[in-house]
């Protein structure tokens, strides 16, 4: 109780500080910290390739969940290989949705206020949707990851790809939440299925780990979603 008490005023202040940031540097990586275009491109590559490995194709549904002004949209949009993926986007700050709804107004249907997917998806992705945190308390910190990932896990039908950032040595510094990436790949299996992880290409201190649903599982999802 007191833990999602603290979580949720954390919360409060990472919004706060995304709404500043945004006001400040508008729709561009530095409006959502990302230090550079080519960084914040480098880790929509590795999801979105992870994705097809995992899927075999790139006819899926995403939900992008921390989805900022939509980059990862325009991203997609942009590229011929990729734009065969159904997006939507989701965001606990509401200007970042607002924006969103306003800048893709053929599209803002796609966009809400939220923490995780609206409707089924095949894959919920999250690129540094957690880096950021306002407490130098790691083990709450992790905490709160895996209890809003556990949020978007229940409307997953192929799995979750998260990109975070990582060290040899887990730790909080400067607000931002490093994992050791062993470690945290044991524990994201412990609670929700089989992990495999990999250095971020091109992204000194990150990695991507993609989380997938066993195949029986994936099917009983499919099933309820066609019966909907
Ligand atoms: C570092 S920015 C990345 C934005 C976008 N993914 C990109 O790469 O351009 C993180 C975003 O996640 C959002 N966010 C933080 N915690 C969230 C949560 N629990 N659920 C949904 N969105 C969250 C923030 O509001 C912010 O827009």
């Amino acid at each position: 109780m007191f833990r999602r008490l603290s979580q949720s005023l954390f919360e409060s202040s990472i919004k706060s500080a995304y709404t500043r940031r945004f006001k400040e540097k508008g729709a561009q990586a530095e409006g959502v910290f990302w230090s550079s275009r080519v960084s914040q491109t480098a880790r929509f590559e590795q999801v979105l390739a992870d994705m097809k490995a995992e899927f075999g194709s790139t006819s899926f549904y995403i939900a992008d969940i921390g989805c900022g002004y939509g980059a990862l949209f325009n991203y997609i949009q942009s590229k011929p290989a990729w734009r065969q993926i159904d997006y939507s986007g989701v965001d606990i700050t509401p200007d970042m949705v607002s924006y969103c709804k306003r800048e893709h107004n053929s599209h803002k249907h796609r966009f809400s206020l939220g923490r995780q997917p609206k409707h089924p998806v095949d894959f919920a992705v999250f690129v540094g949707t957690f880096n950021l945190c306002h407490t130098d308390d790691y083990e709450l910190w992790e905490d709160y990851i895996l209890h809003q990932l556990a949020f978007s896990w229940a409307r997953v039908r192929y799995g979750l790809i998260l990109n975070i950032t990582s060290l040899e040595t887990a730790k909080i510094n400067n607000h931002i939440f490093y994992v050791n990436p062993e470690a945290f790949a044991k524990k994201l299996a412990s609670r929700f299925g089989a992990v495999s992880a990999s250095p971020t290409q091109f992204v000194p201190q990150d990695t991507t780990f993609i989380i997938c649903k066993e195949k029986h599982e994936r099917h009983t999802t499919k099933l309820r979603k066609a019966q909907r």
